[in-house]
């Protein structure tokens, strides 16, 4: 199978069910692609973690003695890279979606259906396959070099090789996927950083939502507010995460993140829109904005739309030298920026947008 030439030798996967119907069949289906093992309990299953080095484990809930909840929670200490599905019937479903919370990769529905199970499967193996390969980007490039010019240019280097093979794990229908892996990996080092990308995806989702954009629209403005800040990592965290203001010289390092983030994702051949959502998403509405003063609409409009989000999340999360705001006191400065700093409508289209998501989690509970 093609996946063996990203991994020296077949990705390992380990089947934890106490029920032989379900392990065998899932054994069947995975074998051809991959190495299997399986356990029929909790216990046995951690033995044969600590026996094998092991890529992926797809976990039963309710299993006899050792409950899958616990099975989980002794993996991820064991060795937290370790991705685990839960498998799942209709009844345990609620536990499933709790368990996601606890970096679980995502949940299989019984009875199986094969085509889910592969491509659930391939996906979390891409996932696992591309973040270690950054990761060893960036410990290589950390342990060799100092300078964060040379570590843009490795992972330039990393994505151009890359290209070809994420491509294979991740189709059309999964780069999102790669692309949150990339982001959310390398904000990782970055405790003010960490979840920023996602958070202004969910954001600009929510305009998204309100403006009532297509599913290929949306896709593509996601893949674009992940990857907005690319461009940091080729600029030194000393002004990043400074602990107070920036002086003028500072500031134009800064800067020059949005020209260093497309430069940075060109050998991933994203479409026009993506590139100019990542590209401009500092300009202003009122033209004062930056790399090139673009003014009203302009700017295009996954610009205008992430520029609000990523604003957003920056008042409600802090700063080094800027306390959070409560939600109501970021949406009221938001509102000020309207028609200056942001598209007047667009910042009408989010503040309903949120409201109306705080109404819905709220009758949730
Ligand atoms: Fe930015």
């Amino acid at each position: 199978m093609e996946q063996k030439q990203f991994f020296t030798e077949k990705p390992r996967i380990l089947i934890v069910d106490d029920e032989l119907g379900p392990r065998e069949s899932l054994r069947m289906i995975l074998k051809p692609y991959y190495e299997v093992y399986t356990a029929k309990d909790g216990i046995s299953a951690l033995e044969a973690i600590k026996k094998n080095p092991i890529d992926l484990v797809t976990l039963d809930l309710r299993m006899p003695g050792m409950p899958g909840e616990e099975v989980l929670k002794h993996i991820k200490n064991f060795d937290p890279t370790i991705e685990v599905i839960i498998i799942t019937g209709y009844g345990t479903l609620q536990s499933a979606v709790e368990a996601i919370k606890y970096k679980v990769f995502d949940y299989i529905l019984k009875p199986f259906n094969v085509s889910d199970i592969l491509s659930v499967v391939k996906k979390c193996i891409g996932r696992r396959y591309v973040s270690g390969e950054i990761k060893n980007v960036l410990e290589k490039t950390k342990r060799d070099t100092k300078s964060h010019s040379e570590i843009y240019e490795q992972i330039t280097h990393f994505l151009n090789q890359l290209n070809e093979s994420c491509y294979y794990f991740f189709r059309r229908e999964n780069y999102l996927e790669f692309v949150r892996v990339l982001a959310t990996t390398l904000e990782s080092k970055d405790p003010y950083t960490v979840g920023h990308s996602e958070r202004v995806c969910h954001y600009s989702s929510l305009i998204a939502e309100g403006l009532g954009l297509s599913p290929d629209e949306k896709e593509k403005l996601q893949i674009s507010a992940y990857l907005h800040d690319i461009g940091k990592i080729g600029i030194s965290d000393i002004y990043i995460s400074k602990d107070g203001p920036l002086d003028e010289n500072e500031w134009a390092i800064v800067r020059e993140h949005p020209i260093k983030g497309i430069k940075i994702i060109s050998p991933l051949g994203l479409s026009s829109e993506v590139i100019e959502g990542i590209k401009y998403h500092h300009e202003r509405f009122d033209g004062k904005g930056y790399p090139e003063g673009l003014s009203g609409k302009n700017i295009p409009l996954f610009a205008r739309i992430i520029a609000i989000a990523d604003a957003y999340d920056a008042l409600t999360i802090g700063r080094p030298y800027k306390s959070p705001l409560s939600k109501n006191e970021a949406l009221l400065e938001i509102k000020k920026c309207a028609g200056s700093q942001f598209d007047e409508e667009l910042v009408e289209v989010f503040i309903e947008e949120i409201k109306k998501n705080d109404r819905e989690i709220n009758q949730m509970h």
